[in-house]
């Protein structure tokens, strides 16, 4: 049986740099397909070329067929044609793939309606019955801005999914989501894959495990191992893909212990008796949490529980329903920050990172040397600074992110799930730095993450937001 898609000596480029190079795969019916690699390597580049949507500036040579068909031969409204019926692509940024002023039911529902075209009652009818199936029957009513990162996640593979195309390409479609409704969208994926295409990108180990099919693993644009998945992950060739496997949470050393037998710190930050309400919900209530410096408090609880919004509660960005915070330390408003979960939305999309980087440095009076000297401890180049935020990979945003927050010597850091778009041994490289510094500063970190594992490794305590009636 031919692949669904087969791609021949494909290679992206930048001007005359190869961003991708000499790559092959074939992809076929029933096997999934994962690529796990480096962030930053060309997994999402790569799937935007099998799709036809390369940002602009970016060229690509090689030969690519979607059931049988060469992609080269076709016009672009006959690629375009194939979007959503043939093959749909959930993009690495929920947010991007949504209307962020149409309600999460009908962005589904008109999936079935101009793809599928189904009438608008049964369209509507089978939108709801995706959104209760990834638990998110009460979420159809609201607009993406009021759905948390791990629902939009989820809003964004239903829609991408309605349209019955029969090859899915997914981009890191578990991020941000705890380890039950991870489980619940790879059960979908895999699904689907059992009469269809399914590659997958990912940075969780385990999702390539639960697919299950074959693994590529990919690093500086190239493939440097695959195999099936059982051989990669439990018996992988490659130092890289070694390294890779071996950087899982339970392999990190115990960063806890860095803090033991230590004087006990200043409080930096106190909350008495804090609620939130959101719409009629009631997200916590009567909660009291306070931090000390350079502490690693841990904040974990399902997708939609409200850890974002205690985040912004405590930084100031949203008034509590009722309750207090009290800033306990001396320092400038600046100096109480946040690592935004989904990181473009930290950026200005039409400014060059180094302006941004600039326009920070002069505004506080910053030193421009820490800035590099971030940005070579977080593995960044130099060379980022010239793009746009669009110009550079998921991890690679944010990563920048960390360094422009870390500039400001922040004396607390909200920093929600920091390590999310990275591969698992820059984010373990990024989180030891991240506590690190902490320590080193005297720094206050609020984490939010939904690892037990991580937890258990970094952090000095751990709060656990309850959960609150389904999202
Ligand atoms: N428009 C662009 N112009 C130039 N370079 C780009 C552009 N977009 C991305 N890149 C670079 O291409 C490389 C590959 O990017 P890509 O987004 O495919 O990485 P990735 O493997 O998906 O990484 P991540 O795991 O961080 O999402 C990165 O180094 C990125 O900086
Ligand atoms: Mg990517």
């Amino acid at each position: 049986m031919a692949p669904l898609i087969e791609i021949n000596s494909l290679e992206v480029r930048a001007g005359r740099t190869a961003i991708v190079e000499k790559l092959n795969l074939k992809l076929r019916k029933g096997t999934p397909l994962t690529i796990l690699g480096e962030t930053g390597s060309g997994k999402s580049l790569l799937a935007q070329a099998i799709i036809g949507l390369l940002p602009k500036g970016l060229t690509v040579s090689g030969q690519i067929l979607i059931d049988g068909r060469d992609q080269a031969g076709l016009s672009r409204a006959q690629r375009e044609r194939q979007w959503g019926r043939d093959i749909g692509m959930l993009p690495q940024e929920p947010w991007r793939a949504l209307d962020p002023l149409m309600p999460a039911l009908p962005q589904v529902s008109e999936v079935y309606e101009l793809v599928g075209k189904m009438e608008p009652e049964a369209a509507w009818h089978r939108a709801s019955g995706d959104l209760d199936r990834l638990q998110l029957a009460n979420a159809g009513n609201k607009i993406p801005a009021q759905l948390s990162g791990g629902m939009a996640q989820r809003v964004a593979f239903a829609a991408a999914t309605a349209g019955g195309a029969r090859i899915i390409l997914a981009d890191e479609p578990t991020k941000g989501l705890d380890a039950r409704r991870r489980d619940l969208v790879v059960a979908q994926l895999k699904d689907r894959s059992a009469n269809g295409g399914l590659l997958t990108i990912t940075h969780d180990i385990e999702v390539a495990r639960q697919l299950g099919g074959d693994t590529i693993v990919m690093r500086q644009g190239v493939v440097v191992e695959r195999g099936t998945t059982e051989q990669i992950l439990s018996s992988p060739k490659s130092a890289y893909a070694r390294a890779l496997v071996a950087a899982a949470p339970q392999n990190w050393p115990d960063l806890r212990a860095a803090a033991v037998g230590q004087p006990a710190k200043r409080r930096v930050l106190a909350g008495c008796g804090l609620s939130l309400m959101r719409g009629n919900k009631k997200l916590f209530s009567n909660l009291d949490i306070n931090i000390a410096a350079g502490e690693v408090l841990a904040l974990s609880g399902d997708s939609g529980t409200g850890k974002t919004s205690l985040g912004d509660v405590l930084l100031g960005l949203l008034p509590p329903s009722s309750g207090q915070v009290l800033r306990e330390v001396e320092a400038a408003r600046y100096q109480y920050q946040k690592l935004y979960q989904d990181p473009p939305a930290a950026f200005a999309p039409q400014v060059t990172l180094g302006r941004l980087m600039e326009d920070l440095i002069c505004l506080h009076r910053l030193d421009r040397g820490r800035l590099l000297s971030l940005m070579a401890r977080l593995n960044l180049s130099k060379k980022l600074l010239g793009r746009y935020p669009h110009q550079v990979s998921g991890g690679e945003l944010q990563r920048l992110a960390i360094a422009r927050v870390l500039m400001l010597d922040p004396v607390l850091l909200f920093a929600d799930e920091p390590t999310s778009r990275l591969d698992p041994i820059t984010a373990r490289d990024t989180t030891l730095m991240l506590v690190e510094l902490a320590r080193e500063s005297g720094c206050a970190l609020l984490l939010v993450c939904h690892d037990p594992l991580l937890v258990e490794k970094v952090a000095d305590r751990h709060l656990h937001l309850g959960a609150v009636a389904e999202d």
